[in-house]
């Protein structure tokens, strides 16, 4: 089973989020069976799309972001009830641009990662180094640094999923990819210290998706890869065409 995930970040009013969902629904399903379509859009459009009726029952919806806390008096935030009661069944954490732009510390991640399980949401945690990081040869310490921080003492039990995501920060948006040696070096990585956190078949069952940018033209080569589970997609995902190209793709490995 490939996952296709697609962060739309900052885009989209209603109207243009409806209009996408209407024109991919045309589009319809995946041809492949073992491909799951999942959109991250903003909250509002979120709310909006749970209430149209236009999302089609192959395509399921994530949060971009989610509180730490259940309830209370946190202006500005949305509980994993909320997005529930959106008709979402994931969220985003830790993504790099909250965890470097908005400032994120790993504490408030492990906080929003451990609120959702609690708040039966499936969470996409994101991992990944940035450029000075990985040319000082601290790819690896700050990768298990994350996971460390988002996982001690957590237990799954049978019913709670997780997603991990690697998305190496000077990926993201720049049109360069990392490439398959770096993919799966730092996935393989990520499978070994899920399996140390988690215990074995836990962190063995854990999906691994790679971010930053994937474009149609490069995730054949990356999605197939061993250790890649599916893509956590950006740029690439904000038009219906090329998300449903990138299922098509996803579908054929
Ligand atoms: P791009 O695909 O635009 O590089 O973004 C990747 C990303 O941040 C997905 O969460």
């Amino acid at each position: 089973m490939k996952i296709v995930a697609g962060n739309w970040k900052m885009y989209k009013t209603i109207d243009e989020a409806q209009t996408y969902v209407r024109q991919i629904a045309a589009l319809g399903a995946p041809q492949k069976a073992g491909v799951q379509a999942i959109l991250f859009p903003n909250y509002v459009a979120l709310g909006a799309l749970s209430g149209s009726g236009l999302v089609p029952p192959w395509l399921s919806l994530g949060a971009q972001d989610v509180a730490g806390e259940a309830e209370g008096a946190f202006t500005g935030e949305v509980s994993p009830a909320m997005i529930v009661s959106a008709g979402a069944r994931y969220a985003l954490v830790g993504h790099s641009e909250r965890r470097h732009i908005i400032g994120e510390s790993d504490d408030l991640v492990r906080r929003k990662l451990v609120n959702c399980l609690r708040g039966s949401i499936t969470p996409v945690l994101c991992v990944g180094e940035t450029i000075e990081e990985r040319r000082a040869g601290t790819m690896k310490s700050v990768i298990f640094r994350q996971l460390d921080a988002a996982l001690a003492d957590l237990t799954l039990t049978a019913d709670q999923h997780l997603l991990v995501a690697y998305e190496p920060v000077w990926a993201i948006g720049t049109g360069e990819n990392a490439t398959p040696e770096q993919i799966e070096e730092a996935h393989n990585l990520i499978r070994q210290h899920l399996a140390s956190c988690l215990g074995d078949s836990t962190g063995r069952a854990i999906p691994l998706l790679y971010g930053g940018s994937v474009k149609p033209f490069n995730f054949a080569s990356i999605v197939s890869l061993p250790s890649v589970d599916g893509g956590l997609i950006g740029g690439a995902s904000l038009k219906p065409d090329n998300f449903w190209e990138l299922l098509q793709i996803a579908g054929g490995c």
